[in-house]
């Protein structure tokens, strides 16, 4: 796993190694519109925010945390961590994903130190308690920065500072969705940091989630910049 992140141009120098330990592992059965996914957790739910040092930190420019709901050691000390990011100059961004134990606890405090907030609709929903999409946005959109909610085939919405955008999501073949909404993030969050408007963010995630979905597994399908460039003129109009 080393070697592939290595490969693909990740500084893989801060992984830590627990003798012992294993890596956390997800099963994702996927048929048609449906997934389901099952995990190992191994290591995943011991990582603690002090263990994100400093020095990291320091070199780094954003910091985005994922899974919230699985990072069991993680999530008392996210407010703390986001804090001193902030402190240090970097932005963050926070992809709950799905929480298996239906609760939604916790999420609500950590968006006043979030700059980037990356729910599904099924997620936001249930985070506000609601049922329509399009209700749960206007109940989050004033207490973060930036939110961008993913909507599998219908795209996605994103709201900042009182606007709102939509953007429609690519006509692909879909062989499946595995880490459509982890690239959504990725191009959504290259937008965000290259100072792209909404809407030109919001395209890129589009693209980058779509095409995806194209191949089997959640990294095969990525694109370069240049391909995601110029998939964005290919996005259908609203
Ligand atoms: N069936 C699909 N057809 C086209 N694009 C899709 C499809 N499913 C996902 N995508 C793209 O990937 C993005 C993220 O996928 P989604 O399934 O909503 O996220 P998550 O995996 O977090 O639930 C969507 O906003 C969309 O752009
Ligand atoms: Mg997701």
């Amino acid at each position: 796993m080393l070697e592939a992140m290595q490969k693909a141009g990740i500084d893989t120098r801060p992984v830590i190694i627990v003798p012992g330990g294993s890596t956390g592992l997800s099963v994702i059965l996927a048929k048609g519109n449906d997934r389901a996914i099952l995990t190992h957790p191994g290591l995943i739910p011991t990582l603690t925010a002090e263990e994100i040092t400093d020095d990291l930190l320091n070199r780094s420019r954003h910091l985005h945390v994922a899974s919230y709901f699985l990072q069991k050691a993680l999530q008392p000390g996210i407010r703390h961590l986001f804090d001193r990011a902030r402190g240090m100059g970097l932005t963050t961004s926070l992809d709950t994903n799905y929480d298996p134990s239906e609760e939604w606890q916790g999420v609500h405090e950590l968006l006043s130190v979030t700059n980037v907030f990356l729910p599904n609709e099924v997620e936001i929903c249930s985070l506000t308690a609601g049922d329509h999409v399009e209700q749960a946005i206007q109940k989050l959109a004033d207490r973060v920065e930036t939110l961008a909610v993913k909507q599998g085939a219908g795209g996605a919405i994103a709201a900042r500072d009182g606007e709102q955008v939509r953007v429609k999501a690519l006509s692909v073949r879909v062989q499946d969705t595995v880490g459509a909404g982890d690239n959504f993030d990725a191009g959504f969050l290259y937008g965000y940091l290259h100072h792209w408007s909404l809407e030109e963010s919001l395209r890129l995630a589009v693209v980058c989630g779509g095409l995806s979905t194209r191949v089997a597994g959640g990294t095969d399908g990525q694109p370069t910049l240049a391909e995601a460039r110029t998939w964005m003129k290919r996005i259908p109009e609203i």
